[in-house]
């Protein structure tokens, strides 16, 4: 079974393609589409050595020449000096703006790869071949794309379109236990700016182990949160609008992961307190009535948090909200909830309000799962 869904904006028409094992006939189908006879693929080092030939298979068989280049794993292969490798790399290799360039792997290497493709010979095709749930339903899809700088996150990039996103759950087979719940955050944010089914169909992260869970329900559900975000994206490609309803929950998470170093806790981590924070933060500011019920709740058991509150410091987390790239004047904005599925962007001044809403992510940290 395959899904798609369709990505229309004004730099781009593409399709976000998801099934089990689909590499293979899509690849060759987007190469043939772009009559290649050499591609260049960045891959996450750690995805080459378990899947080197589910990834090479299409390219031998179609006789096309391939070189690789491969991202160390983790947050700081998003820099300035891989990118420079990334561009030696086609460059050397004599890339052409008619070459393709495949990349595979999650949100570090789709990043790095794909603004190194955004960046050389001004842009070249590119192929985004996701390989964990958090790139699958979210970040491969969009055209951000870029690397960190010591100030902060993401701070430097573009936005470009890939030519096709091929999301095969074939890859999932050999996903980390920490990175299933990291992708299960950007899922329920769907479920809260959007679509309460989402919440529902998540259930099958619940039945035992979430890497356990059942892969034609899965699919289903990847299709749906890449035909959101699919959606979103061509009606708001520069996110000047409601592009911003996805960072749902981010200005808290931005906050956290940059208090814990990028390590102690994970990007999904992160974002769950985070919805759980603006969701306060909603009952203040807006009034939005949630009878103290959230529908995250049923999922807090699948989170394991290491860090505890007592290492988080209050005026430092200020601080970090203050400087997100997202904040566009002095006061800082939210994503909030007017109520479920109802998203807006609020500018916030009451700052008791924000350390109420801090205060919930600390209760959550001193809770035993
Ligand atoms: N991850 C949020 C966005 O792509 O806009």
């Amino acid at each position: 079974m395959k899904y798609q869904a369709e990505i229309q904006t004004n730099s781009n028409h593409y399709s976000v393609n998801t099934g089990l094992g689909i590499l293979n006939e899509e690849l060759c189908s987007a190469l043939n589409e772009l009559k290649a006879d050499t591609v260049f693929l960045i891959v996450d080092e750690r995805v080459w050595s378990l899947h080197k030939e589910r990834i090479t298979h299409s390219l031998r068989q179609e006789g096309i020449h391939f070189s690789h280049y491969l991202v160390p794993v983790g947050e700081n292969s998003k820099s300035a000096e891989q990118w420079i490798r990334c561009l030696d790399f086609l460059l050397s290799g004599g890339i052409r703006r008619n070459t393709p360039v495949i990349v595979i792997g999650g949100g570090v290497t789709g990043d790095l790869g794909a603004f190194a493709a955004s960046a050389v010979l001004r842009g070249v095709p590119l192929i985004q071949v996701p390989t964990t749930l958090l790139a699958m339903v979210d970040s491969a899809i969009g055209g951000k794309t870029g690397i960190n700088h010591q100030t902060g996150k993401n701070l430097i990039g573009t936005f470009y379109q890939p030519y096709r996103v091929i999301s095969d759950l074939g890859f999932l087979e050999t996903l980390p236990d920490h990175e299933w719940v990291n992708g299960l955050s950007e899922i329920l944010k769907y479920g809260a700016i959007e679509d309460a089914g989402i919440f529902s169909d998540s259930e099958i992260f619940l039945q035992g182990n979430p890497g356990a869970a059942d892969r034609p329900r899965l699919a289903e559900l990847i299709h749906k949160c890449a035909s959101i975000k699919a959606h979103i994206v061509s009606s708001d490609e520069h996110e000047s609008g409601r592009r911003a309803y996805l960072n749902y929950g981010h200005t808290f998470a931005h906050a956290l992961e940059k208090e814990t170093g990028y390590e102690r806790m994970s990007h999904g981590e992160a974002v769950y307190l985070g919805m759980l924070a603006a969701q306060t933060l909603s009952e203040l500011v807006l009034n939005s009535d949630f009878q103290d019920l959230t529908p995250l709740a049923p999922f807090r058991k699948l989170y394991r948090f290491r860090v505890t509150e007592n290492e988080l410091s209050s005026k430092r987390l200020l601080k970090y909200m203050y400087s997100d790239k997202k904040r566009t004047s002095e006061s800082l904005r939210f994503v909030l909830l007017k109520e479920w599925q109802h998203p807006v962007i609020s500018t916030v001044k009451d700052l008791n309000a924000v350390e109420h809403a801090w205060n919930e992510i600390f209760r959550h940290l001193k809770m035993i799962p």
